[in-house]
Order: structure tokens, then sequence, then C-alpha cells
């Protein structure tokens, strides 16, 4: 049974041109050097905070094997102690106890699956993930992080999707380090009065 609180949120970063990593699946881009005088500092206290209250991640297999690749430079494990559900139809590494893997109709994994274990759901990436959620009408919300760069091409923060997506814009923050991060819930599903297509 889903559970009605429940909340899938799509979160990653992207540059302003809208790729979350190089064609080769780079990131080395993340680090930016900018300074917005008008901005707000991260609060490490609020971030730690804010981390706790999100329940379970879900990604690619893609993103596993980057996240894989920064473990392995000693850059360490960015999902904590939370539960870790990784989309993969191939054999890969289990280096915690807390990954998962799965395969199959990512509808029913969600539905029938994490929605009634879990209340905060976030899906980190990639593009392919991203598109598959939004094409199945998975995702409550969607939490953009822009970064103040512009790196030309790409893998897209979604993958084409098939129809136009109606958000409503629920929150805006500027960062000092020009990061500015948009908050967007997905119109029009769950019980959401406003029309989707309008
Ligand atoms: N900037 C950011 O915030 C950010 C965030 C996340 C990722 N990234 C970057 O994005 C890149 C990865 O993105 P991506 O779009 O290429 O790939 P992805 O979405 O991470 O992974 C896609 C793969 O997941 C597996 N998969 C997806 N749905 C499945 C399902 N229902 N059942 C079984 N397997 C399923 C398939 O691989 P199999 O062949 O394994 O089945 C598919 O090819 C990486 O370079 C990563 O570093 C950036």
């Amino acid at each position: 049974m889903a559970n009605a609180d429940s909340c899938v949120t799509i979160h990653m970063a992207a540059s302003l041109d809208g790729f979350i990593a190089r064609k080769d699946g780079s990131v080395d881009w993340l680090e930016t050097s900018d300074e917005f005088a008008d901005g707000d500092t991260m609060d490490p206290e609020f971030v730690e905070a804010f981390l706790k209250t999100i329940d379970c991640y879900v990604m690619g297999s893609r993103t596993y094997e980057t996240a894989l690749r920064f473990e392995a430079q000693g850059s360490g494990w960015s999902y904590g102690d939370k539960p870790t559900f990784v989309l993969t139809s191939r054999e890969l590494p289990r280096i915690r106890d807390t990954v998962e893997f799965y395969s199959g109709d990512l509808a029913q994994f969600v539905n029938g699956h994490l929605r009634p274990k879990f209340r905060t759901i976030w899906f980190v990436g990639g593009g392919a993930v991203s598109a598959q959620c939004l094409r199945l009408g998975l995702a409550d919300e969607l939490r953009y992080s822009i970064l103040p760069i512009l790196i030309g091409d790409g893998i897209p923060f979604f993958e084409k999707l098939d129809r136009d997506i109606a958000l409503h814009l629920a929150e805006v923050k500027a960062y000092k380090s020009g990061m500015v991060e948009l908050c967007y819930e997905v119109r029009g599903h769950r019980g959401d009065s406003r029309n989707a297509t309008t």
C-alpha cells in the first residue's frame, strides 16, 4: 500500500546549460570558484540536519559507478548510512550493507516497495533514471542546483521526455558560492488541485 505522506524528490547539480556530467561522465566542473556577495552561506549544521530527513536514496548504475570511483579515490561515500537502491541489470560490486540492487519495473518498485516503507525518497541521478522517474509520473518534487558554469556538452539533467511536465516553483535560494537552488513541485498528480496543463 502506498504511503500518502511519502515524497519522491529528484535532486541533482547541473551546469547552467543543463548538464550533470561531461560526455565521459566526469564531474570535475562541480568545483566552481564564483562568489555571490548577497548569497547565503551553506551552514554545515543545517546541511547535516537536512540530510537526516532523507530516508533513502535511489540511483542509476552509472551514477553508482561514479560513486564507486569517488570512494576508491578516497573522496568518501555521499549517502551516509541510509539505504541506497541502485537500479541495474548487471552484477556490480556491493561495497556497503546499505546498498541494494534492483532491476525491473520502476513504478512497481517505488509505489509497491519504497513508498510504503520510506517517507522521504531521494532520486540522485543520473539523467536516464530521472527521466524514467518523470515519465512514469513518480516524482513529487524536483531540486535543481545550478552551478555558475557552462560546459557546452554532456549528459543532460533528463534524457528526452515524451510530454510536457508542468511545475510549481516552491523555493529559490542563492548561495555565496554562486550556486542557485530551485525547488519545484510536480503539478497535476497525487491530489494536486492545480491543473497540470495550464
Ligand atoms: N551532477 C550531479 O548531481 C550528478 C548526479 C548523479 C549522476 N551524475 C552523473 O551522471 C552520470 C550518470 O548518468 P546517466 O544518465 O548516464 O546514467 P544513470 O541514470 O546513473 O544510470 C542509468 C543506468 O541505470 C540502469 N537502470 C535504469 N533503470 C533501470 C531499471 N528500471 N532496472 C534496471 N536497471 C536500470 C541501466 O543500466 P544497467 O546497464 O546497469 O542495467 C541504465 O543504463 C554519471 O557520470 C554521474 O557522475 C551527476
